[in-house]
């Protein structure tokens, strides 16, 4: 969604008083001018638009993203002339086709100049025309962003980044990838997408899920595109047979309960170089833990436990990958407004060591839960 206006309502963060937009290139739209105001709600920062047709006003309320989103797409589109005004500057943007005149009064911007240039670049981008992301709905026909799926697309799209980032350094022409619990399988196109059109690499994926008819309808869709090395299989993960290649990489985005353990178990159990996975709905831990000392307190009430167990659990499974030779980060890979199960476990393969587990083994039986990675780690030692 770059679009030099977007970028300069986000660095003015907060400070836009309106955004005045006129001189339609459409001439059959339908409202011939449209200013939009920022106000805050309990939800956030909102966009009022007021749309004018015909001598009559219409209102309508977006919230942030959907208004950017809004403006680099059918804003960009319609208006020629877009003017901001906001605190201690104006900027007058002339829209042409193939780019934006840009002409400041006041200085509030210049200062941010040079971060300016350095515009984000997102790696999947609305308007490419990536075909199986139409198939699955993220993309309309049109190429601009579903907005029920805007949330799926930024947590795909930093996915990716992340993936990049780290793949720089793996220094290889073929990557074999597991999916884990990969549901609809956006992220799991997206990955073999990234891999064969993007870099141009040999790249081997596979997705596993529960659900026969989604799995079946991923396989459907890999086949129209011709993406031969792109399986999915109906596999209980927690059971079935896995594939016992050499793998480079295990992800699994918001694979549910111990699903994720059982993803990063047969990492850890394969050498498997990188592991990227978002946890999603820890009850194994909330629906064992008892109390039995210095955490009582957080306890005692439902949602504080629940949310604690969920904390508890993933920072087992990091100490645990850590003392299994991996270096572990825990980022926040989105803002928690795209998904509050935002916590992904990045992980890069080390030295592969046996681990210790004391203090993990400590905890649980302090606090008499079981937690399904340690079980089974402590099972092969
Ligand atoms: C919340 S969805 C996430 C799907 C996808 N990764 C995404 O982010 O859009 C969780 C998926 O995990 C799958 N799942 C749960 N337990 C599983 C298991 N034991 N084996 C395989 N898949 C499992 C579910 O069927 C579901 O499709």
């Amino acid at each position: 969604m770059s679009f030099i206006i977007c970028d300069d309502i986000k660095m003015l963060d907060g400070k836009v008083k309106k955004l005045s937009m006129s001189e339609l290139k459409n001439k059959n739209y339908e409202f011939s001018k449209i200013t939009a105001r920022p106000f805050k709600s309990k939800k956030g920062v909102m966009w009022q638009l007021e749309k004018s047709k015909n001598n009559q006003v219409f209102h309508q309320n977006m919230s942030e993203e959907e208004f950017l989103l809004w403006l680099s797409s059918e804003g960009k589109e319609t208006f020629r002339q877009i003017c901001l005004t906001g605190e201690g500057v104006t900027v007058h943007y002339t829209v042409f086709p193939d780019k934006v005149k840009r002409k400041e009064t006041g200085n509030a911007l210049k200062v941010n100049t040079q971060s300016h240039n350095k515009e984000k670049s997102y790696i999947l981008k609305q308007g490419e025309n990536i075909p199986a992301l139409v198939d699955l709905g993220v993309f309309s026909k049109e190429l601009t962003i579903v907005k029920s799926k805007y949330d799926k697309f930024k947590q795909i799209n930093r996915f990716i980044e992340i993936i990049d980032d780290a793949f720089g350094r793996l220094n290889k022409d073929d990557v074999t990838i597991l999916d884990f619990g990969c549901g609809k399988s956006y992220l799991t196109f997206i990955v073999y997408y990234y891999f064969t059109e993007i870099k141009k690499v040999k790249a081997k994926v596979i997705g596993y899920d529960l659900k026969e008819d989604v799995v079946k309808n991923c396989n459907e869709i890999a086949k129209r595109y011709g993406y031969n090395d792109l399986k999915f299989y109906v596999n209980d993960v927690t059971k079935g047979e896995l594939y016992e290649g050499n793998v480079d990489m295990v992800i699994t985005l918001h694979a549910c309960d111990i699903a994720t353990d059982f993803a990063l178990f047969h990492a850890i159990e394969n050498n498997v170089q990188h592991i990227f996975s978002v946890p999603c709905c820890q009850h194994e831990v909330c629906s064992s833990i008892k109390k039995g000392g210095d955490f009582d307190l957080l306890l005692s009430h439902g949602l504080i436990k629940e949310r604690f167990s969920a904390l508890l659990t993933d920072s087992i499974r990091a100490e645990i990958l850590k003392e299994c030779g991996y270096e572990v980060d825990i980022i926040e890979f989105v803002d928690f407004a795209h998904s509050p199960k935002n916590l992904m476990l990045r992980c890069k393969l080390k030295k592969s060591r046996k681990p210790q587990l004391e203090a993990v083994k400590t905890l649980t039986e302090k606090y008499g839960f079981t937690q399904k990675l340690f079980e089974l780690i402590a099972k092969e030692k």
